[in-house]
């Protein structure tokens, strides 16, 4: 077996995370937008690594993800893929279809999808909605691309709903987001991201799906865990939701080595004899 076919074997696929769900190993999952975060990722031994439409956010500063395009999906995409490959290819790379690119018609989702899938080497397309989008999901994996789905707080639809709170606290939405789980899971989705739902119908979910669930502020029971990379990293001094885990405060030590930058250049400290030619 040479390097590249042991890289290969080693490769986050569908299949590798139902089998991590049956054998109760948690799956970890973090947004990457570019090259450099993603070899990082891949080096530190993610298994998925999410292109969220939260770059319409965290990268472009939109208040919403709805405005980012197919085409800047693509964009960002592209580079992670470069990023994971230039590592140990090891994890999965999952695009989001962004709002409009799958909402119009079963055959406008599966051209978006084969679209994000072709122009670089992803492994997934991930989609927000259950019963009412699952054609759509059925007619994209009938067509050979995993779909995760994304059920709860659902950022696409952040102005029908009005504001960011906690999804599916009363038992009728309750109810209706298990049966749209279960939905997604007979339509053919791979795994599904529940974002911000009470821990209990997480579990309760969890255990009903034979499916992988990842949770964003959902609880502990989920069979894995995703958060946006930036909110971790402490690179957003402003976003300090309650489900957030912020490992380290990039954002402090990023503005302490462009002072010191800026004052080295002013003070003519850089460059040295040592860093010119
Ligand atoms: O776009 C995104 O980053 C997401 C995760 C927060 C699940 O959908």
């Amino acid at each position: 077996m040479n390097k590249n076919s042991q890289q290969k074997a080693a490769h986050v696929t569908t299949r590798r995370l139902y089998d991590m769900k049956q054998n109760g190993e948690k799956i970890s999952v973090l947004t990457a937008y570019d090259y450099t975060m993603a070899r990082i990722l891949d080096r530190a031994g993610i298994d998925v690594i999410l292109v969220g439409d939260s770059a319409s956010n965290v990268f472009s500063g939109h208040n919403t993800t709805l405005p980012i395009t197919v085409d800047e999906m693509i964009y960002h995409a592209k580079g992670v893929v470069r990023g994971v490959q230039a590592e140990s290819s090891r994890a999965m790379v999952v695009v989001d279809l962004p709002f409009m690119s799958y909402q119009l018609s079963a055959e406008d989702a599966l051209r978006n999808a084969g679209k994000i899938m072709k122009e670089h080497e992803c492994d997934a397309v991930k989609m927000e909605g259950g019963r009412t989008i699952a054609d759509t999901v059925r007619r994209i994996t009938d067509a050979g691309i995993p779909v995760m789905g994304h059920l709860g707080l659902m950022p696409q639809s952040i102005y029908k709903y009005g504001s960011y709170k906690v999804r599916a606290e009363d038992p009728a939405e309750a109810e209706e987001l298990l049966e749209d789980a279960v939905t997604l899971e007979r339509s053919g989705a791979f795994a599904v991201v529940l974002e911000k739902i009470p821990a209990g119908l997480a579990l309760e979910i969890s255990r009903s799906l034979s499916i992988p669930t990842i949770g964003i502020g959902a609880g502990a029971d989920c069979d894995g865990q995703v958060l946006v990379v930036n909110d971790i990293l402490g690179l957003n001094r402003e976003f300090h939701p309650r489900f957030v885990r912020q490992y380290a405060d990039l954002n402090t030590i990023i503005e302490q080595a462009v002072r010191q930058y800026v004052d080295d250049v002013r003070s003519g400290g850089f460059p040295s004899v040592d860093e010119s030619y």
